[in-house]
């Protein structure tokens, strides 16, 4: 989950000092030096790399942009544009995110683990078709009924170039990736199956080939009852787990590997005794088991952080 970000005064500094995100995103030096800062501060156990997962349709010709309390905004996909999306220039355009990791994992410590990502198929189709984030992906989940054979050429194509920027971003350093399915959880079972777990099995299946054993996080947020099939069917090592899923059964699912998750990000914000309930319910439920102890998603930019520091305390004195 993202560890960069708004709630840190450095990361707002380096950021105007680029100018725009995604000039963050493609200057190495300053990508390098964002994903460092938490690392620097906290001393975490791992790093995530500092890029988005809509540098991928960027890459492949597609108009992206990231306005100040917009988010995301693109031009959103025809079924026409499909077949023109360009992989001519796909690694050159994300060649400032390779020399990223690759000076990430020359300042890293060899004790800090460095997390290379994606976007999952589903997830960056969503955006690239509303053309902006929205609650439901009503119009990505339209587009799949309506154009189903464009639907499933788009997450392939998606699914091919991933696979090919998560095996470039190992070669770079990377010691494992995630793939972010953010949006998982808005499908029926069917279309969960096309658009989630056929897509990202062709990714794992894809880096396998050449990484063998480097390890895969797959991220299918709100995929409640799904979530075990999911492992099974895409074949990742482990599995995050958003905050909703309960902890008999993410208990369960560690029972089959590493799972990695899952407080609610508001928990972090509230501090105090919200904080400790949930890193004890947690660390109670999961703490015997292979866990890497993680947010249910992303950080917000109004975490204090001082309380990021007091759950770091927590997770240290359970450990020891
Ligand atoms: O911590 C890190 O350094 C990791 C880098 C990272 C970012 N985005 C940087 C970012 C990662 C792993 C992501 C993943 C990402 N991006 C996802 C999947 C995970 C998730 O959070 O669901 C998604 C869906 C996106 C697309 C995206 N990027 C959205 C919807 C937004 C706007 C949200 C917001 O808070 O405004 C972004 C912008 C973005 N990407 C920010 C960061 C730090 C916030 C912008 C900023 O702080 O300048």
């Amino acid at each position: 989950m993202r560890q960069a970000g708004r709630y840190l005064p450095e990361y707002k500094e380096t950021r105007r000092k680029a100018g725009s995100f995604l000039d963050l995103c493609y200057t190495p030096e300053l990508a390098a030096e964002v994903t460092l800062q938490p690392i620097r501060r906290f001393g975490f156990d791992a790093a995530i790399l500092f890029s988005d997962i809509l540098v991928v349709p960027h890459a492949l010709g597609r108009e992206v942009r990231f306005e100040e309390g917009r988010g995301p905004l693109l031009e959103p996909i025809a079924v026409g544009d499909i077949e023109r999306l360009s992989i001519a220039s796909f690694h050159d355009h994300l060649q400032p995110v390779y020399e990223a990791v690759g000076r990430v994992r020359e300042s890293l410590s060899h004790e800090t683990t460095l997390l290379g990502f994606c976007g999952a198929p589903w997830t960056v189709a969503t955006y690239m078709i509303a053309g902006h984030g929205t609650p439901d992906q009503g119009p990505a989940r339209l587009f799949g009924y309506r154009h189903a054979d464009a639907m499933d050429r788009l997450l392939g194509k998606l699914a091919e170039v991933s696979a090919e920027y998560l095996v470039r971003q190992i070669e770079a350093g990377a010691d494992a990736v995630q793939i972010f399915d953010s949006w998982a959880g808005v499908l029926d079972e069917e279309c969960f199956e096309r658009y989630c777990v056929r897509p990202v099995a062709e990714i794992v299946a894809r880096v396998r080939r050449r990484f063998p054993d480097v390890p895969i996080i797959g991220f299918p947020r709100g995929a409640a009852g799904a979530y075990r099939s999911y492992r099974e069917k895409t074949g990742v090592t482990a599995l995050g787990l958003d905050w909703t899923v309960p902890m008999s059964m993410a208990a369960e699912l560690q029972g089959e590997g590493p799972v990695q998750g899952n407080l609610d990000p508001m928990r972090l914000v509230a501090g105090g005794d919200a904080l400790i309930e949930g890193v004890d319910i947690i660390l109670g439920g999961l703490g015997a088991g292979p866990l890497i102890f993680n947010l249910g998603h992303g950080i917000t930019p109004e975490t204090p952080i001082a309380y990021v520091e007091a759950l770091i305390e927590l997770l240290r004195e359970a450990k020891a």
